[in-house]
C-alpha cells in the first residue's frame, strides 16, 4: 500500500519583491515546505498530504488548487468560514531580507479545533511531521487536542517528525515556548533541530548537548542541523558538502528535512537520510525562494 505522510502546519501568501516595486505572489511555510518537497521527490510512491485550515476565499482555493496540481494530498485541509490564510511580505534591502508578517488571524490557528476531523486525517498515516511552528499558532487547548491526536496515530503505528524550528516572537514568554517544545518530546520519534535554536533558547553548548537532552527526552532518532556545519546524529558527525552560489537560505532546513524523510520512508539508513537531506537543501540554498523549482529536482534513489 502507498504510505500516507501528513504535514502538519500553516503555510501563508508570501509576497516576494521582483522587479520594478513589484511583488510576486506565492504560498510557504515551513511544514508545507517540508510537504512540497516530499511529494516532489517521492512522486506516486507516497501519498503526502497537507493538515492545515484555509479559508473559503479565492486565495484559499488558488493555494488548494496548487497543492492538487503539485501532487499533494488536500483530504486533511479543512475550511473555515470566518478567517482566511495567513499573510507575509519579504522586504528587500540591498542583498538583506526581513520578513513582515500578518498571520494572528489566520484560519491556520484553528486546524486542530475539531478532535473528529484532525484524527481522521491523520488515520493511516505511517509519518506524520509537525514543527515549533505548528505548536506556536495554536491556542493551549488546541495543543491538547493535537498531543492527544498525535498520541492516538502513533499507537497505531505512526512515526512522529518534528522540527522545533524555533521562532521566539511567535511565543507570548520564553518559558511557555520551552515548557511547549519539551512537552512534545515523549511523543516524538525523529526530531530535526537547528543547533543554533537550541543552543539560543535552550543553552545547549554543543550540537552534542542537543542531541544528548533530545535522546533523554525519550527520542530516539536524532539528527541535529547546524547550517554549514556538520549534522549530528546517534552514529557521530557527518560532513555537510559545501555548497557553491548560494542564493537564499530561506527554506533550507525544511527541505532537508523533507529529503531525510523521503529517504527514511524509502527504508534508507540514517547515514543516507542525512546526505539526501543535505542534497536537496543544496538545491534550495541555490535558488531564490524557500522552495526549488520543480526542474531542479530529481526524483530520490
Ligand atoms: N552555508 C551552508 N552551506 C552548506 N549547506 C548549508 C548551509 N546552510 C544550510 N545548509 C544546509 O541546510 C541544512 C539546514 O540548515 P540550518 O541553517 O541548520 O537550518 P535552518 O534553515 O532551519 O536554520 C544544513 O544541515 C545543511 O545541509
Ligand atoms: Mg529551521
Amino acid at each position: 500500500m502507498t504510505p500516507k505522510l501528513c504535514a502538519i502546519g500553516e503555510a501563508m501568501i508570501e509576497l516576494a519583491p521582483v522587479e520594478g516595486g513589484l511583488y510576486a505572489r506565492g504560498f510557504a511555510g515551513d511544514t508545507f515546505n517540508t510537504a512540497w518537497h516530499m511529494a516532489q521527490v517521492l512522486g506516486p510512491r507516497a501519498r503526502v498530504g497537507m493538515v492545515t485550515r484555509l479559508g473559503r476565499d479565492a486565495l484559499s482555493d488558488a493555494f488548494a488548487a496548487e497543492m492538487v496540481a503539485d501532487g499533494l494530498d488536500v483530504s486533511g485541509v479543512s475550511r473555515d468560514d470566518h478567517r482566511r490564510m495567513g499573510l507575509y511580505l519579504i522586504e528587500l534591502d540591498g542583498v538583506e531580507r526581513s520578513f513582515h508578517y500578518w498571520r494572528e488571524t489566520s484560519a491556520a490557528r484553528h486546524l486542530a479545533d475539531d478532535p473528529q476531523a484532525l484524527e481522521a486525517a491523520l488515520t493511516g498515516a505511517s509519518l506524520i511531521h509537525l514543527s515549533g511552528i505548528t505548536l506556536a499558532i495554536l491556542a493551549p487547548p488546541a495543543r491538547e487536542t493535537l498531543f492527544s491526536a498525535l498520541a492516538r496515530t502513533r499507537s497505531q503505528g505512526a512515526r512522529v517528525s518534528f522540527d522545533p524550528n524555533i521562532r521566539a516572537r511567535l511565543w507570548p514568554s520564553p518559558e511557555e515556548l520551552r515548557q511547549t517544545l519539551t512537552a512534545i518530546l515523549p511523543l516524538v520519534d525523529i526530531a530535526l533541530p537547528s543547533f543554533d535554536d537550541e543552543e539560543t533558547h535552550f543553552g545547549d553548548t554543543s550540537p552534542e548537548a542537543t542531541l544528548k537532552r533530545f535522546q533523554a527526552a525519550g527520542v530516539t532518532e536524532v539528527v541535529v542541523k547546524n547550517g554549514a556545519g556538520p549534522v549530528t546524529c546517534h552514529a557521530g558527525q557527518i560532513e555537510t558538502p559545501p555548497v557553491s552560489e548560494i542564493r537564499d537560505t530561506t527554506g533550507a532546513g525544511d527541505a532537508f528535512n523533507a529529503g531525510y524523510l523521503a529517504a527514511r520512508m524509502m527504508g534508507h539508513p540514517v547515514d543516507r537520510a542525512i546526505r539526501a537531506g543535505q542534497a536537496l537543501s543544496s538545491v534550495v540554498l541555490r535558488h531564490p525562494g524557500a522552495r526549488a523549482p520543480k526542474s531542479a529536482l530529481l526524483p530520490l534513489d
